[in-house]
């Protein structure tokens, strides 16, 4: 059945005021979000500390998360943020023998890159697939780089600078047939369009919830293959990680054997409450039907932009872009306050202008976007 996108809509009270394009840097909050975190409140002012409470939560997140990602809960770890997730495998790789080459693209978002780089004095290389004269990066780029040597290809599926998405089932076909691990960094594209670990097949995959998939900053995932978790032992390590929390053990690391083992400390409890809700409302509405809700937004949008002569950066074909949409401008900060005047909320990275929608969108968002950048036509670059 399709959902009624229009009672969807009615659920983010940001939206009466706001022309809200900025899900990609931070997703509008959900009713059910805000009644979430008043239940924890709620909890903590009447209950007191409800451990066995928190622990609930913290594996309902994990069971959801495992859903979206159509995997199993023991192939998820709950981490702190996306940037926690890949520190923690990181720690788990060796760089001494001669498969230490990691190969990132230039499309990464920051941590992504860094943390690899961060490893160099462990022994990493860390190179990066540049971009085509067209601004995209295809499979052959890849192709070049990813070699016998390589023992990780860490890629983000959406660039969060310009919208672009990668091919990632070719590059994991790439880099399984050189003898090399993929993570991907899903982060721009989870909870916008189906991501299936297993049809991608990816080795590991990280990402936060924040964006599209309706929750708060401060938690985030990274999922391992089953296979691989035994023969991984992270030093970013702690008590959450150990195969009996309640162990108590101070003797040895005894690590979980399932992706538990990639955790450390104390769950961000109350971001759990907000996450579980958030997440519930994306598996109840499912991925395959906000996946063809957004491209039906995206869709029109490029086609309106291309009416007012205003070319996106972002690639047009269908499997070359994600939930957002970017727009080269000159005084790029000049324009997205122009249009935060209006209320219409979007985001600017390098000199682009980025749009990124959810479900909650309307056709008439995409209107208002466009009336108010042909508006500002003489910041077209
Ligand atoms: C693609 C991508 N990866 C990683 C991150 C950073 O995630 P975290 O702050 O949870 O480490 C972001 C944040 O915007 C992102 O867009």
């Amino acid at each position: 059945m399709n959902p009624d996108f229009r009672a969807l809509r009615r659920r983010f009270p940001v939206l009466e005021r706001k022309t809200y394009l900025n899900s990609g840097s931070y997703c509008a909050l959900a009713d059910s979000v805000r009644d979430a975190i008043n239940g924890y409140m709620e909890d903590r002012l009447l209950v007191g500390a409800n451990w066995d409470v928190w622990v609930t939560k913290n594996e309902a997140v994990r069971a959801a998360m495992a859903r979206v990602l159509r995997t199993q809960p023991g192939e998820i770890a709950v981490t702190a943020s996306a940037s926690a997730g890949i520190n923690a495998l990181a720690s788990a790789c060796d760089f001494t023998g001669p498969r230490n080459k990691v190969v990132v693209s230039d499309f990464e978002f920051p941590t992504n890159a860094q943390i690899w780089h961060a490893q160099e004095h462990r022994g990493a290389r860390v190179v990066h697939v540049p971009r085509a004269p067209d601004g995209y990066i295809p499979l052959e780029n890849f192709e070049r780089l990813i070699d016998e040597e390589t023992q990780l290809v860490a890629v983000t599926q959406v660039c969060f600078r310009n919208g672009a998405m990668l091919d990632i089932a070719g590059i994991a076909r790439l880099a399984h047939s050189r003898g090399a691990k993929i993570l991907l960094d899903c982060y721009q594209a989870v909870g916008s369009v189906t991501v299936d670990v297993k049809r991608l097949d990816v080795d590991y995959a990280v990402g936060g919830m924040l964006k599209y998939l309706l929750g708060t900053a401060g938690l985030g995932f990274l999922y391992v293959r089953e296979e691989l978790v035994p023969g991984l032992l992270p030093s970013n390590s702690g008590w959450f990680a150990q195969a009996n929390i309640a162990a108590m053990d101070i003797t040895a690391n005894r690590p979980s054997p399932s992706a538990r083992r990639f955790e450390a400390g104390t769950p961000a409890v109350v971001n759990c409450y907000a996450v579980e809700a958030g997440l519930r409302i994306i598996l109840e509405t499912g991925t395959d039907n906000i996946e063809s809700r957004i491209r039906h937004l995206t869709r029109l949008c490029l086609r309106r932009l291309e009416e007012i002569g205003w070319a996106s950066v972002t690639p047009r074909q269908e499997e070359r872009h994600g939930a957002m949409i970017c727009v080269p401008a000159r005084d790029v900060a000049q324009l997205f306050g122009a249009l935060m005047e209006r209320d219409v909320v979007t985001s600017f990275r390098d000199d682009n202008l980025r749009a990124s929608f959810h479900f909650y969108n309307s056709e008439d968002d995409v209107e208002t976007f466009v009336a108010a950048l042909a508006a500002h036509r003489s910041r077209f670059r």
